[in-house]
């Protein structure tokens, strides 16, 4: 291939740093210091106060929906959008939430606000907004509107690391937000997820969350004794406060994760050029071509035509194959999830013709790898192949 989807964050020097932790002398590769030392180094980058390294993208989703459904708040619908990963929707549906489903704007690939404003009912419990492909899915109207209904936001950043809304970072705008440091994202633990937060009690959970329920992991003796004192008979090294997983990450992601943090912005910066450059290269006529720029932190070069013509869709795609240039069909999670078989028990039959936007980059939308190091050249290259 070409032009894979993914190459490699980690560079030579961030493995070199492995293999220095496995040489020490009795390195401990479990959840320690290093992870410790990553949180707080992310939420600084970040600008929030705490932040819990778990296993994965779909852990920081499932350990945020089960957060939410530990307090006692009988309102069960939460927003979400049809256009995302399978995790955000899965794990709504695990928690017993009932997912209730907004329409995306075509130029952000996030959800609208106004059609969010619309689904919301006296029992909406929070809006999971994801922030698609390094678009930024925020207005101030949401935001506010959500604070002054007292719904939680949740976001999720997993495809858009360093994303700005106002000038200032997506991902703290949220009650939590979720970051995935997988292979293909901004930068990688070889597999990763990050829940940030500047709400002190939802922290001290989300740690017990990540690790059994278990009180030892909360950060402060004080939730420690409150946990202690309400269970004498139990010892505290085993007391569970909750129903929870074990989605820990080790302190070789962490020490992955702290490698790359230093260069993050740096790389972020060059795949904006190379996604500006591409669209400006692109042809209007037929690509949808008018993405929201402004504060987006690109994931992947989007393809979304502005008719709907399958041939010319079908064509492009064979181009791409036969000059080595690797794509996927359907955007973020492959298109519409209401067409999926996971979610289609929990909807009306044929409910995915609803949402006409969503409808439409799942048959006319792909997207194409940009990686740092994409040279203008590989990106002339790549539009010669497309503009047909
Ligand atoms: C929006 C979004 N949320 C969640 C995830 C899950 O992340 P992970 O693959 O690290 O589990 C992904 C995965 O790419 C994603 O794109």
């Amino acid at each position: 291939m070409k032009y894979p989807l993914i190459k490699n964050n980690i560079l030579k020097s961030d493995n070199q740093k492995v293999i220095d932790l496995l040489s020490e002398e009795n390195p401990k590769l479990t959840n320690g210091p290093k992870v410790l030392e990553f949180e707080k180094q992310w939420s600084n980058w970040l600008g929030v106060k705490y932040s819990v390294f778990v296993n994965s993208g779909a852990s920081s989703n499932l350990l945020s929906i089960s957060l939410l459904k530990l307090d006692d708040d009988p309102r069960d619908e939460i927003i979400v959008p049809p256009l995302t990963w399978s995790s955000d929707i899965s794990s709504v549906i695990q928690n017993n939430f009932k997912p209730v489903f907004a329409d995306i704007d075509i130029n952000t690939l996030g959800m609208n606000t106004d059609k969010i404003l619309e689904k919301i009912t006296p029992n909406t419990r929070a809006v999971f907004l994801s922030h698609i492909q390094g678009f930024n899915a925020l207005t101030d109207k949401l935001i506010e509107t959500l604070k002054a209904k007292n719904i939680k936001l949740i976001e999720d950043v997993c495809e858009s690391h360093g994303a700005t809304h106002n000038n200032k970072k997506v991902g703290t705008f949220g009650w939590l937000s979720n970051f995935s440091f997988y292979y293909a994202h901004h930068m990688s633990t070889i597999e990763g997820g990050m829940i940030c937060t500047d709400d002190f009690e939802a922290y001290e959970k989300l740690r017990m969350l990540r690790s059994h329920g278990m009180i030892r992991e909360a950060s402060s003796n004080d939730t420690k004794s409150y946990w202690k004192n309400n269970n004498p008979s139990l010892n505290p090294d085993f007391i569970f406060a909750m129903p929870a997983y074990n989605v820990r990450n080790t302190e070789i992601g962490a020490v992955l994760g702290l490698a790359q943090l230093p260069r993050l912005s740096k790389m972020i910066t060059k795949r904006n050029q190379n996604h500006e450059y591409f669209l400006k290269k692109l042809d209007p006529d037929n690509f949808f071509t008018d993405f929201l720029l402004n504060g987006s932190s690109n994931y992947a070069f989007n393809l979304v035509l502005k008719i709907k013509n399958k041939e010319l869709f079908n064509k492009i795609c064979c181009n791409l194959d036969k000059f080595g240039i690797e794509f996927r069909v359907g955007s973020a999670g492959g298109g519409n999830q209401l067409r999926q078989p996971y979610v289609k028990k929990f909807v009306p039959k044929n409910y995915f013709k609803e949402f006409p936007n969503t409808e439409h980059i799942h048959f006319f939308g792909m997207y194409i790898g940009n990686y740092p190091d994409l040279e203008i050249q590989d990106i002339d290259y790549i539009v010669s192949k497309i503009n047909i």
